[in-house]
């Protein structure tokens, strides 16, 4: 895989993911707490709009019979959004917010696992390195854009309006 395939990107980023949910799992001081959570928040909605922006228009493209991944997909992002801003309307670390946490994970570490498993492999088969490569470099181009989700608005998106958009 080249440097820049967006492939490989995606890839690394889940794996920060799930790393920085297990690691926010660990810290018991509050005031680390919120900030570090802060980061994560961002960084998932970055990741889920760029795949929105570069990834999925890509996949409907040239992958056939993707719209139902991709709608799914959407579905899957808004959850994480939705189960994300559940988490900033509790007090940080209390109990109630530490359930919260956990029910995003959840829904994040489920659909991390569904890309890897039904969306990446065929994308990955489909599309040529070359165009992988080009998607990539959008791909950095948009976080270095949006770092610190500035700019995304974090609202959830029509699964059906976004196949119907893109294909
Ligand atoms: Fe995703
Ligand atoms: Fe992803």
């Amino acid at each position: 895989m080249g440097d820049f395939d967006i492939t490989a990107l995606i890839l690394t980023e889940h794996d920060a993911f799930r790393r920085a949910f297990t690691e926010i799992e660990a810290i018991t001081d509050p005031a680390e707490l919120g900030p570090r959570w802060r980061e994560l928040a961002d960084q998932l909605e970055v990741h889920a709009a760029g795949e929105e922006t570069i990834f999925y228009p890509e996949l409907l493209q040239d992958v056939d019979d993707s719209e139902g991944e991709t709608a799914h997909a959407v579905k899957d992002h808004n959850e994480i959004r939705e189960t994300t801003s559940a988490v900033d309307e509790h007090e940080v670390g209390t109990d109630a917010w530490w359930e919260a946490f956990r029910t995003c994970r959840e829904a994040t570490v489920e659909h991390l696992g569904e890309e890897e498993n039904d969306v990446l492999p065929p994308f990955a088969e489909q599309v040529g390195a070359d165009k992988r490569d080009e998607l990539g470099m959008r791909w950095l181009q948009f976080h270095e854009e949006h770092e610190d989700a500035r700019g995304l608005s974090g609202e959830t998106v029509d699964p059906q309006e976004y196949v119907e958009e893109h294909s």
